[in-house]
């Protein structure tokens, strides 16, 4: 039932997470529920999968018509595609193929940076009460905390609209290899206390600081939260991690690692189906379930 396999019929798309270990993904439930609520003709099935490259080799009919890429296989899947998204590329993580129905190539996409970056435009958007605005992060300083594979998503989005990125990381080298990288400028983290060189700067936390279990660190001290015109938060575990407490109590706004984690699985049943997204029923779905 949880894979509606009872509605699955011969012409029946099947979709799915590659991944492993894929067994305490939400993923499935999320988007068996959208698609049935949407009334699309497919499935999505969670993939134990070693061998990425073997596995696509494999099932490679056109019935498999789009894949989510987890760990350990969102760098390998690069190479796998037939043509990547140019930022995914740059990022060199791919979470999302499609096998385009035109001539069945697969096209690799990173929905987590169009997740994360959409939603902290509109939370800027909304705060300067400006909806129409086309790229609310231009010329904003942009400070990304944590230089890895999250970190590089949230510097190559931010830039691509527009930001002037700052790299801000316990290990000083690696936030400089990532700002070379992206053409921004490296921190160390502890150093990211006494930075407040001018107002309107927006604050991504891409560390693991705050995840459950250790919901009372927080990569940035409370005092310095002011700086800032919004805080988003990557960890989505615990819904609302310590920062972004802080950040509310000091009157900043949030985008919280939830909306991130809804708005990349938006984009994604959008690329698999060519349908808007059934958003209200996945937000939900989402708040109640995950
Ligand atoms: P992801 O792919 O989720 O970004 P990752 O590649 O393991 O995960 O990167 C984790 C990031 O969190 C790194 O920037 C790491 O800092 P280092 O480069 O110094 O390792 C950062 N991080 C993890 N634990 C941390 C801690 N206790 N304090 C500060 N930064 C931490």
């Amino acid at each position: 039932n949880l894979y509606r396999i009872k509605q699955t019929r011969a012409d029946t798309t099947v979709l799915g997470l590659i991944s492993k270990p894929v067994g305490h993904s939400k993923s499935p439930l999320l988007h068996n529920a959208a698609l049935k609520s949407a009334g699309v003709n497919a499935v999505y099935v969670p993939f134990l999968v070693d061998d990425l490259p073997s596995f696509l080799k494999a099932f490679s009919c056109p019935d498999f018509a789009g894949f989510s890429v987890g760990i350990p296989h969102k760098v390998t899947a690069i190479t796998c595609c037939d043509e990547v998204d140019p930022i995914a590329k740059c990022i060199g993580a791919v979470n999302t193929i499609v096998r385009r129905s035109s001539d069945g190539k697969l096209v690799g996409y990173n929905t987590d940076y169009v997740g994360a970056i959409s939603a902290i435009e509109d939370g800027i958007r909304g705060l300067i009460g400006n909806h129409a605005i086309e790229l609310p992060l231009a010329g904003r300083l942009f400070v990304v905390m944590g230089a890895g594979g999250a970190g590089k998503a949230l510097a190559y989005g931010a830039k691509e609209k527009g930001a002037r990125v700052i790299i801000a990381n316990r290990t000083y080298d690696k936030a400089k290899e990532l700002a070379n990288l992206v053409g921004g400028d490296a921190l160390l983290l502890t150093d990211l206390e006494s930075f407040h060189p001018e107002k309107g700067m927006v604050l991504a936390n891409t560390t693991s600081l705050g995840m459950q279990p250790n919901v009372n660190e927080t990569p940035l001290a409370k005092s310095c939260l002011g700086h800032y015109d919004l805080v988003f938060d990557a960890v989505y575990t615990p819904k609302e991690t310590r920062l972004l407490r802080e950040a509310k109590e000091s009157g900043v706004t949030v985008v919280t690692g939830v909306e991130m984690f809804i708005r990349q699985a938006m984009k994604q049943f959008d690329l698999f189906t060519g349908m808007p997204a059934p958003e209200e029923m996945m937000r939900d779905f989402v708040m109640t379930n995950i």
